[in-house]
Parts: structure tokens; C-alpha cells; sequence
């Protein structure tokens, strides 16, 4: 079946989907994006994104191309032409097509509005076989990384460094040598003091959608937990290490740096926490 993407009010065949080579988002990245998990028909956490798609939108100063309610509408009836229930929606906004000049185009172009999608297999029952192997990089992206933007080159080369040495995810610290975020997921650990952390959020690290609904996940497990910042060394030496994000859900890493994380399977705080996020999906 062929697929087909939304692509400024029309429905395209994928093939056919195509954006002006002048549109701003192809020319400087000048534009953010949203990636949703779809289970089962329903958007997971589907109101986190939408206020972080917001927050990204205003924060570069674009002008909303639809209301919240318009886009949703979009989005499942993107998803019943894919015929897709579960998988991934993809939302690109950019500034729109202007002659290449640096500077906001003025008037302003009317924003480019995208978003493709694609079926995704359901999250598995058991975590044996979901955990993933990682490195550590030096984070290498711009001051503003808590905006969703279409800017992931340094994200790409680390991603491309992870799968040469075979691994999933690149995690990444600051010249401090404190941990920020993974390539494209929220990092946590469980320390050798048994306390669960994940850095605290700032322009550093994009706020993820799947860590914030996770917050209350570690509240009702009643969890001992610091959201507070980490050192590579504190990662080196945790007991349990495992990445968050709205494809990789709860996803232990049980190989850091080429070297078993804790026994070298996944850990009883991320196990519970994955069993806590699959009840909340099958819930609804
Ligand atoms: N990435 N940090 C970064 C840098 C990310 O790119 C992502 C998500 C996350 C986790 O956010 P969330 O839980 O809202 O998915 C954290 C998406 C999935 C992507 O770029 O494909």
C-alpha cells in the first residue's frame, strides 16, 4: 500500500510529497518537530507534545499554521489512510519558502506544515530482549537544545558513531563532564546508591515528553529519585542505566562504552517502570 503524507493541507502520495527547495527548513533547518507514538489509534502523551510543539513554535517565533484541535484531526486521518494504529507520527514545521536570506523573510512566508507516518511494532512484554547497547561522546550540539529543532547534525554524527561500534543510542556530556541527554532519548541511572536520577531540565536537554510522564510512574512506585545532573563516572559506575523517548519507550542500556551495565540485563527499576508505562498505554 502506498503511503502518503500531509503535506500543507493535502494528502500525497509519498512519492509525489514534496517540499520547495527554497523552503527554510531544507535551507537552514529553520523549523522544529514532534515525533508521537500511536498505540493502538491513540496518541500517547499526546498532550506533553502538543504544549512542547507549542513552546518549540513560539520560541522561534512561528505562527501556528492550525489550532490544536485542526492538527489533531490531521494526524488521525493521516494515520486512517496509512492504515497505521500503532507507530510513529512525524510533525514538521519550518518557517516556510523565502529567497535564502538569513534574516526572518518579510512579510513572514506561511509556515510549511508536514508530517508523514509510519506503522511501528508494539512495545514487547518483556524487557529481556528490548535492552541496547550504548557509548559516550562529548555533546557536541548548540545552547538551545531544549527547542525541538530540525538542527540534528550533531545528533546524526553521534547516532553514526553509536552504530559503528554497534551500539543504539550515543549518550552525551558537557565539557564538565556531567551527562546530558542521549542523541534522541533522556537518560537515567540507577547509582550505586540505589537512588534513580535523570538531570534536571534546562536549555541542555530537550524535555522529553516520555521522562515527564514517567515523573509520576517513579512517584507512585514511590521510588527514591533526584532529578539532578550526573557524571560520566556516576554513568560508568551505575547500577542500571536505561533511555527514554517516544520510540525507544522505557529501553534499559545494558552495554555502556562496550562494557556490561550491572549484571548486563536490564534492572529492576527501569523493569518496573516499563511495566508502569505499558499499563498506562493498554489503560488509554
Ligand atoms: N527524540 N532528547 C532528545 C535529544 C530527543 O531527540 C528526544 C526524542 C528525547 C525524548 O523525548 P520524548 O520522550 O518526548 O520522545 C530526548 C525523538 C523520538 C526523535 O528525534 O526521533
Amino acid at each position: 500500500m502506498a503511503r502518503i503524507a500531509y503535506v500543507n493541507g493535502r494528502y500525497l502520495n509519498l512519492a509525489e510529497a514534496a517540499v520547495n527547495i527554497e523552503d527554510r527548513g531544507y535551507q537552514f533547518g529553520d523549523g522544529i518537530y514532534e515525533v508521537f507514538f500511536a498505540y493502538r489509534g491513540r496518541l500517547i502523551d499526546e498532550a506533553l507534545h502538543f504544549a512542547r510543539l507549542e513552546r518549540s513554535r513560539q520560541k522561534i517565533g512561528l505562527e501556528a499554521p492550525m489550532g490544536e484541535a485542526a492538527l489533531r484531526v490531521v494526524m488521525h486521518e493521516l494515520m486512517r489512510r496509512n492504515r497505521v494504529e500503532t507507530g510513529l507520527v512525524y510533525l514538521q514545521l519550518t518557517r516556510g519558502v523565502a529567497r535564502r536570506d538569513h534574516a526572518f523573510p518579510s512579510p513572514p512566508p506561511r509556515p510549511a506544515l508536514t508530517l508523514t507516518v509510519r506503522p511501528k511494532p508494539e512495545p514487547p512484554e518483556e524487557l529481556s530482549s528490548w535492552g541496547a547497547a550504548a557509548i559516550t561522546l562529548p555533546d557536541q550540539r548548540w545552547g538551545r537544545c531544549d527547542i525541538k529543532s530540525v538542527n540534528l547534525l550533531p545528533n546524526v554524527l553521534a547516532r553514526e558513531a553509536a552504530k559503528q561500534a554497534g551500539a543504539l543510542e550515543a549518550i552525551l556530556f558537557d565539557e564538565a563532564g556531567v551527562v546530558t541527554e542521549g542523541a534522541s532519548s533522556s537518560v537515567w541511572i540507577v547509582g550505586a546508591d540505589n537512588i534513580l536520577r535523570t538531570r534536571a531540565l534546562d536549555q541542555h536537554v530537550l524535555p522529553g515528553c516520555t521522562r515527564a510522564a514517567l515523573l509520576g510512574d517513579v512517584a507512585a512506585e514511590g521510588m527514591d529519585f533526584r532529578e539532578e545532573g550526573f557524571s560520566l563516572e556516576a554513568l560508568r559506575g551505575a547500577r542500571e542505566v536505561f533511555i527514554t523517548s517516544a520510540t525507544s519507550f522505557v529501553k534499559p542500556i545494558t552495554r555502556l562504552d562496550g562494557l556490561p551495565v550491572g549484571n548486563g540485563a536490564p534492572g529492576l527499576l527501569a523493569s518496573r517502570l516499563y511495566a508502569r508505562y505499558l499499563a498506562r498505554l493498554k489503560e488509554g
